[in-house]
Order: C-alpha cells, then structure tokens, then sequence
C-alpha cells in the first residue's frame, strides 16, 4: 500500500519534470528528477537493469525530509526515472529516508535496506535524530516498509556508541549465502567508527564487530560506508565529516577516504593497510559501489559536496547529479578509478591531433564542446629545459573557463572553476600531487555539460569538479609556460 506521502511525491514528481528540458541537464549522468539530490542508494543490478536510487527531496532544491527517488538503465549512461521509491511516512522514518543499499533475495524480491530517522525528545532533554535501519521489499517500482521495522536499533550498538548517528547500511551476499553489512556509526570519542553486522536472511540481523575505527585520524562521523574484496584485497570506501587537511591527501571538510586492507570473515576483523582520498577534485561524496553481472566493481558518488553546495541556487529545478560510474581496481594497494568502458559506445567524430609541439596558448581543430571525452597525453618539449607549467582550459568564451593546470615541477595538478560563472565565495579550485618523471602526464577529461571529470595516469588519480557554465562557452584551450608536445585524441559523447 502506498502512502499518501509517497503519492503525493509521485504525482509531483511526474509533473515537476517537464517543466526541466533535455538540454538543461547532464546528458549521461543521471540528475534528480527535480529538486534535491543526495547520495546514491541502493545501487543493484536487478531483473536485467541497473537500480540507482537516491536521497531526494522532490518539492524544493534543497535538503529536507529525505525521500528515494528512483531511476533504471541497462549500461549505467542512459537513464529512465522510475517513481519515487520511499518516503517518510512511518513514526520510525518520519523524519527522514536516510542512504541505505539494495540486495535481490532468493525468492526474487528486492530488499531494500535504509536508515530511518525520527526526532525525539531524549533522556537528557536534547530533542534530537534517533537512527535505526528499516528494511523494504519490493519488485523494482514498489516497495513495501517491512512490519518488523526497524531491524536494527540502539540495542544493536556498542556500548556508549552514538543512536543518533548510526546509518548508511551497505548490504551484501557473500558467497557463503549470508548477508553482511556495515554501518556508521560514532563511538563515545565522538570519531567515527564502522560497524559490522550479519544476516542469514536479509531480515533478522545480528551485530558481528566492530569492522573499524577512526580514532579521530580521519575527520569526525564516517558516514556511507560501502565493504568488498577487489584484486585480492579487501576495501573499505566511507565519507568522512570535518577533515583537516593532510598536505595534498586530504583536504578540509566532507571528505573521502578509501582503506585497503585484509578481512578475517570468522571474527569480523578489518586489518588496515593503506588509506587515500578517493577523489582529489572539489564534488564528490557518499560513494557506493555495484558488482555487475561480469564481475565489475563499479563505483558511482554523489558528484557534489555539502561544503560547496550552494554553488548553485536553491531557485533552479534541479540540484544534484552523480558521478560517472567507475570501474575500480587496486594495484599495489592503491585504487584505480576508469570511466565505465560503456561510455567507448558513445564516442563519435573522433579528432586527433598528434605531436603538437607549442608554447604560449594556442586551439586545436575541432576541439571543442561540452560533451566531450578528451585524452591528452603531455611531454617536455626541451628536456634540458623543463617546462612551467601546462593548462587545458574548457567550458570557455570570452567571459567564461574553468581549468586544468599542471606544473612539473612539483608535479601539481589543479583543477580551477573560480571564472566558471559562480557568484558565491565557496572553493573554486583543488590542487593534487599526481606522479609525473619529467613533464610527463596523461589525462582523461569527461565533460558533461555541467561538470569535469579527469582520470590522471590511468585512473591513479581522479577529480571531479561541477560547474554551471551556460552552455554557450563550449571553448577549448590549450596553454604552455615552456614548451610542451601533446597528443590529443577527442571524441564528442553522443
Ligand atoms: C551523507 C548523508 C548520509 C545520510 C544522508 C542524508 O551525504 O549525510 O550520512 O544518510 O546524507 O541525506
């Protein structure tokens, strides 16, 4: 049975959108329907398709009492939106459908699994957020709320950890037929800390561990946590609140942190190895991953941030738009991130230019746009005489650019949209130590109307930045402090 909430935000929905043309939005990059996007949820693969929901607030584009929208593609590019999948309509969710994560059941249901928040007066007076996990199951466009919810509650925690700050579930079916997740949550030294909790069968959970800790190295509250062997190791993604800034690592704020390490099944014990930011670049957050039928780990994020997140106006139709989904892989403890080989199937009106030997600024034939998927390949034009400083700059008219610049020197790559058209005194520009020898570099730039996404040396290194640039400045760019010989290979994405 659908509540009024839910058909409320259905019938909304269906008519908000068609008031937001085709052309005022990403083109493979799935956007909310209207209003307000957060996280990526319960990201599945599910009857034959791709199941990406999301924390959504339908009515205004701004954060408010969360809703999941909804939306289904078979090659994670070309997106269809479904109806609106939850809403705070239970006394335990009244307050919001926090992120949660999506597995398929034996008997071919989909179980959704998601953080339910209800205000409350509480013990020490404080009316504050009680967090607890509420399951729903459905047939991939209607979901029903479980009778026993929540599943999991202030009991379920450790002794002195936080129930106000306990969600994000993340699902999943290990190959023993159990299920697992693990959780955020916040013990008494107001770090974070992930917990680990396990199933036989979606529906009766059981706390296992303690799967890992912050101890207030990385940021405060670790939010969004996603778990899962890849290349051999194991991995664990989390979204860290109130970092500081560790020199090109880390930088202030929200951040993300990606851990490698080993995972001892019996005991529910997480052995650290490595740690690094999983984007380097100003928009991305809350990353969740999905296995698809041939075996990929692909990783997609919320491609904004709550730090920035007022660059655009709560006036527009929409704001919100994930990433591009990732393939991940790890080679000698360290994640890779490639756009989705899907996105090959787009390219047309390839244009190469190879060898250009400049200095100064110069354009390129046919170079330019803003639906582009761009691989520059960089080297010194004089060895003995190492250049400056390189920079690409795009989404460009006379008024208009955002850029990319690079300096060999310290090996500092930097992502600027401070001339992107912004009004708002928010951070405009990132910069990234990436590994170059002697002014060499390659680079992958997407472009998608409104955002920039750069996959540096194959995938080692990634930054993502959103710009609402008009449309108009499709200008690209190229500018050397040095000499400087490039090969060029653009496509436009259709
Ligand atoms: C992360 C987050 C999650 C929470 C959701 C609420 O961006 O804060 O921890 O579930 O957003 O919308």
């Amino acid at each position: 049975m659908t509540s009024q909430t839910l058909r409320e935000a259905r019938k909304y929905e269906e008519a908000a959108e068609k008031m937001i043309k085709k052309e005022e939005r990403p083109d493979f990059h799935l956007s909310v329907r209207t209003g307000w996007m957060n996280d990526p949820n319960g990201f599945s693969y599910y009857k034959g398709e791709y199941h990406l929901f999301y924390q959504y607030y339908p009515y205004e584009a701004k954060w408010n009492s969360m809703h999941w929208g909804h939306a289904v593609s078979k090659d994670l590019l070309h997106w269809e939106y479904l109806p609106a999948a939850l809403a705070p309509d239970e006394s335990y969710d009244k307050d919001g459908c926090f992120s949660g994560s999506a597995v398929v059941l034996p008997d071919g249901r989909h179980l959704l699994m998601y953080t339910g928040v209800a205000k409350e007066h509480q013990a020490n007076g404080v009316f504050g957020d009680v967090q607890t996990q509420c399951l729903a199951v459905g047939d991939g466009v209607d979901y029903e709320k479980y009778e026993m919810n929540p599943v999991l509650d202030a009991k379920d925690i450790p002794e002195g950890s936080s129930k106000a700050d306990f969600r994000d579930p993340k699902m999943w079916q290990d190959r023993d037929g159990a299920y697992y997740c693990v959780v955020g949550n916040r013990p008494a030294d107001g770090s974070g800390q992930i917990l680990l909790y396990k199933s036989e069968n979606g529906f009766e959970w059981k706390f296992k561990n303690i799967l890992a800790e912050n101890k207030n190295r990385f940021g405060k509250m670790w939010e969004c946590p996603d778990f899962f062997e890849l290349d051999g190791t194991w991995v664990l993604l989390v979204s860290p609140q109130d970092m500081r800034p560790k020199g090109y690592e880390y930088h202030n704020g929200n951040g993300t942190l990606c851990m490698t390490g080993d995972f001892e099944k019996e005991t529910g014990a997480f052995t650290e190895k490595t740690n690094q930011s999983i984007d380097y670049g100003i928009d991305f957050y809350a990353a969740q991953t999905v296995l698809t039928p041939d075996g990929r780990r692909v990783m997609i994020g919320w491609m904004q941030n709550w730090d920035t997140c007022n660059l655009r106006s709560p006036e527009a139709p929409w704001v919100g738009q994930m990433s591009l989904p990732r393939e991940l892989s790890v080679k000698n403890g360290r994640l890779y991130q490639n756009p989705i080989r899907e996105l090959n199937e787009m390219r047309c009106n390839q244009v190469v230019h190879m060898d250009v030997a400049f200095s100064g600024t110069i354009s390129l034939d046919g170079i330019k746009g803003r639906l582009v998927d761009m691989e520059l390949t960089l080297r010194p034009g004089d060895e003995q005489n190492l250049y400056q400083k390189f920079a690409v700059r795009f989404a460009q008219n006379e008024e208009y650019q955002t850029s990319l610049s690079f300096r060999p020197r310290e090996s500092i790559l930097k992502v600027d949209r401070k001339f992107s058209g912004s009004r708002r005194a928010i951070i405009h520009q990132r910069r990234s130590l990436v590994n170059s020898t002697d002014g060499n570099l390659k680079l992958r730039i997407i472009l998608d109307r409104f955002s920039v996404e750069v996959f540096v040396n194959d995938g080692e290194h990634v930054l993502t930045a959103i710009m609402y640039t008009e449309q108009e400045a499709d200008g690209i760019s190229f500018y050397a402090d040095g000499d400087v010989v490039m090969d060029v290979v653009k496509y436009d994405l259709m």
